[in-house]
């Protein structure tokens, strides 16, 4: 992401500046940086935000998921509904609980999990369903939740990506995270809207779970760290569950701190770019654009731009990074990788799992979709420091360049 080149464009770019260096700064003086009185106000503001009872700290949004997962009480052999077009994580997650993804196709047009495709893979060994609002675009909850009700099943929502993004529920605007589901899980990776370098954050409205969080992300230890340094008499804690280090620092929650300041200007500016990509894009032939709909508000995290042809995909990315601007290819298909499925030793199903369906390696004929848009999108840059000068020397940039690929496209094939 970082390039010394004044005239490069990058595909994002954190807003980081003096408030969270000092913040920083404040914590490292105080002498207390790890997880303590400043991941404690993180959670406690993180969850005032969302509408959530409780907010958990975590290293990250991955090990947020695995934890997420073992609450709800996915064991070895489990099956958890989830799509295959998401960072790996998502996948590798239910993975770590030993358990097995059962990959739902994307809708064509809102890129989400196909909610009419998911109780077809509904089974006896289903556990819990896994639902991505992809790029920050809310997947269709109002659907989802009654369905997995209708089967007793958890909805645990990775919404690595839709810190800010809103949902119309019973006619009021609420926040990804509120929860909706019964556990949501948010990233902080430099790539999300709000970032602590690394971390994540784990919402729900259920106490029980929220104990165990705290329980698990720091090695099962019975009584918190800070609980026995700030005891006046001696504490012997112990370990009454396996537990692990997932812990969030005070440096990065108070990083976090100051970027939830920034957050409402920061969507402003980014829904602001959006709709001027939306409004200058849309005479462009043979892409389709993001679809947002009427019930959702996207944090447009990305902004991704679907092309007509796959062949089209390399090079204009190519002709824009001669250009200097970066951008990224569709999201990733993680039945595609080697490391999940492309590998016998590693279990997966498709929606055609039980009906004998014997997908090519690499190729899934039931996630068309997912395959189609790994391969066909672009995703644009967009950060909150883009002004629009710079929008628009990527906009012009990309009409060249798709016409201009276009038509060697239709040369060569003459
Ligand atoms: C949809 C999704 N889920 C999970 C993750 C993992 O997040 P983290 O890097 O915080 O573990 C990402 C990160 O890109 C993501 O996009």
């Amino acid at each position: 992401m970082i390039s010394n080149d004044s005239s490069f464009i990058p595909v994002a770019k954190p807003w980081l500046d003096e408030s969270e260096a000092l913040a920083a700064q404040r914590v490292i003086l105080s002498g207390w940086v790890t997880q303590g009185s400043e991941v404690n106000k993180f959670e406690n503001e993180f969850a005032a935000y969302v509408g959530a009872n409780y907010a958990c700290a975590v290293s990250s949004c991955t090990t947020a998921l695995h934890l997420a997962l073992l609450a709800v009480g996915v064991k070895q052999g489990d099956e958890v509904i989830t799509v295959s077009q998401s960072y790996i994580a998502t996948a590798n997650s239910i993975r770590y609980c030993a358990a097995i993804p059962v990959f739902v196709d994307v809708c064509s047009i809102t890129h989400n999990i196909d909610v009419d495709k998911i109780e077809s893979v509904i089974n006896s060994k289903t556990r819990a369903i896994l639902c991505v609002h992809q790029v920050g675009m809310p997947c269709d909850l109002q659907a989802i939740i009654p369905l997995a009700k209708s089967y007793g099943l958890p909805v645990i929502e990775d919404a690595a990506c839709a810190i800010g993004s809103e949902i119309l529920w019973d006619g009021e605007w609420d926040k990804i995270g509120k929860p909706h589901g019964d556990i949501a899980c948010f990233s902080f990776h430099p790539r999300k809207v709000v970032t602590t370098g690394d971390g994540g954050m784990i919402t729900t409205n259920n106490s029980e779970w929220d104990k165990q969080f705290r329980l698990w992300r720091q090695h099962g230890m019975s009584i918190p760290d800070t609980v026995r340094h700030h005891s006046t008499e001696v504490v012997f804690e112990s370990y009454p569950v396996m537990g692990y280090n997932y812990r969030m620092t005070d440096i990065q929650a108070a990083i976090g701190r100051e970027q939830l300041k920034k957050l409402p200007v920061m969507l402003e500016k980014r829904r602001h770019l959006a709709d001027r990509y939306s409004k200058q894009l849309i005479h462009i032939n043979d892409i389709r654009l993001p679809h947002q709909p009427a019930w959702a508000r996207s944090n447009w995290q990305s902004y991704p731009v679907t092309l007509s042809s796959s062949k089209l995909q390399r090079t204009v990315m190519q002709m824009l990074r001669d250009q200097n601007i970066a951008t990224r290819r569709g999201v990733m298909c993680a039945h595609r990788e080697k490391a999940l499925g492309l590998d016998e030793r590693y279990e997966w199903r498709c929606e055609g799992f039980y009906a004998g369906c014997k997908c090519n390696p690499g190729s899934c004929e039931k996630l068309q979709n997912s395959e189609y848009l790994q391969d066909h999108q672009v995703i644009l840059p967009l950060y909150h420091q883009m002004t629009e000068s710079v929008q628009d020397v990527v906009i012009q940039s990309f009409d060249v360049c798709i016409a201009s690929s276009h038509k060697s496209m239709v040369a060569t094939s003459s």
